[in-house]
Formats: C-alpha cells, sequence, structure tokens
C-alpha cells in the first residue's frame, strides 16, 4: 500500500489541528502523522508539509527540515500547507505551473502585484513562492494550500506574543481568533492527487 507522511510544525496549535483533519479526510492509503522534529524516514510516496508562516517564510524548524532533506524530497510528490493571518493572490503567481489552494477567508480575486500596498505585496502568493524557492530548490511541490489560522497571544512564547501584539497594534488587519474552516481543508485534501509528482525542476520558478 503507498504510504503519506503527514509532518507539520504547530506553536499555537492550528497547523496541527488542519495536519489532524487532513489525516481524518484521506482513506485508503497506509498515514503517518509526525511533528516535523520527531520524522525518522521519508520511505514515503507522498508528503504533507505543514507549517505556520512566520515573516513570509515557513517556521525555523520547518525550513531546517526541508534543507536537511533537500535531495530526498526531490524525489517524493509534496503537498505544502501554510497557515498564515494573510495571503493574497497576485497576478505573479499565475505564471507559477502549480495549483494553489486557498481558504475562503483569504480567497479573493487576483491583483496585479505593482499595484498592491507593502504589506499586501509582502503578503502576496508570489512572494512566498520565491522564499520558499530560495530555502528549497529542489522541492518538488504537487500542490500548495494556504489556510488562515490562528492567533491567540496566549499561546506564544514570550517573544513571538509581544511581536504579535505590536504587529495589531500597527496593523489593524491582524486579530486574534481561531479562523480556519475544517471544510475548507477538508475540500483541498480531497481534491488532491497524492502521487502526483511534478517532474520539472522549476515548478515554483517562474
Ligand atoms: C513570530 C511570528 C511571525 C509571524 N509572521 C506572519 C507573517 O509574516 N504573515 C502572516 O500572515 N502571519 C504571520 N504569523 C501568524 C502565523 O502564521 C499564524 O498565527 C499561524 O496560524 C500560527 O500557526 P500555529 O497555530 O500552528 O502556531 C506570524 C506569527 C508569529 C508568531
Amino acid at each position: 500500500m503507498q504510504k503519506i507522511l503527514i509532518t507539520y510544525y504547530s506553536e499555537s496549535g492550528s497547523t496541527e489541528e488542519i495536519a489532524k483533519i487532513i489525516l481524518n479526510t484521506i482513506t485508503n492509503y497506509d498515514v503517518d502523522l509526525l511533528e516535523v522534529g520527531k520524522v525518522q524516514h521519508l520511505n514515503y510516496d507522498g508528503i504533507f508539509i505543514g507549517t505556520p508562516n512566520i515573516y513570509g517564510k515557513p517556521a525555523p524548524e520547518i525550513i531546517k527540515f526541508l534543507k536537511k532533506n533537500n535531495d530526498r524530497l526531490a524525489t517524493k510528490s509534496i503537498h505544502l500547507f501554510f497557515t498564515c493571518m494573510a495571503c493574497y493572490l497576485d497576478n505573479e503567481m499565475k505564471n507559477y505551473q502549480l495549483e494553489i489552494f486557498t481558504d475562503s477567508n483569504i480567497a479573493k480575486n487576483i491583483n496585479v502585484l505593482e499595484r498592491m500596498n507593502s504589506w499586501e505585496k509582502s503578503h502576496a502568493v508570489s512572494t512566498y513562492l520565491s522564499n520558499l524557492n530560495i530555502i528549497a530548490p529542489k522541492l518538488t511541490i504537487a500542490s500548495i494550500a494556504f489556510f488562515k489560522g490562528r492567533l491567540r497571544f496566549r499561546s506564544l512564547s514570550f517573544i513571538n506574543s509581544l511581536i504579535m501584539r505590536m504587529i495589531c497594534l500597527i496593523n489593524r488587519n491582524v486579530e486574534q481568533g481561531d479562523f480556519y474552516k475544517p471544510q475548507d481543508v477538508e475540500t483541498w485534501t480531497k481534491q488532491i492527487d497524492f502521487f502526483c509528482r511534478i517532474i520539472n525542476r522549476n515548478n515554483i520558478t517562474k
């Protein structure tokens, strides 16, 4: 039976909860769910990687995992999911040959990158993808999803809580709350071709 790994990092819990919804949505496959620090091998046919968006990049723990396994992950079918507070679809992302799913909190019309404000630009899908491409250039991403996750000051480390309080003060688009919708996670999971490999190495480069 083909095997699937779902691995994730989560600080305040939303990425972990989404990983569990994915686990419960996949049927007929042998699936392991492991926090990223507990992954011991990569003998899987398809791999889900879930991470909070930290300043436009995956969490440091996931960056470490991607860098360490860059070559091995290159032969796998990778399904990435980010939780974040904001994500904007921009015209640049049409240049990426990649299925991009955004949940119903953040799905909206495609904006022209040049006309977006600096906050929107820094949270544009193409910005996230180009950051990812620098971190893990060999990654063969088959699909990618952005879910609006969770912000709870009390679930964060002291420093992160302080940073996020300041961001909320400066930017009224960011506020505390639980945002992800399980239904959207199920929708994304059900539409995935788990073992589709993107052969072209440049799938996330323009
Ligand atoms: C230090 C820090 C930096 C963050 N940076 C961003 C960011 O640049 N853009 C964004 O949309 N969300 C950002 N977030 C919000 C997280 O991505 C969001 O809260 C996520 O859902 C948390 O996932 P978790 O519940 O699995 O920990 C940041 C959160 C922290 C703590």
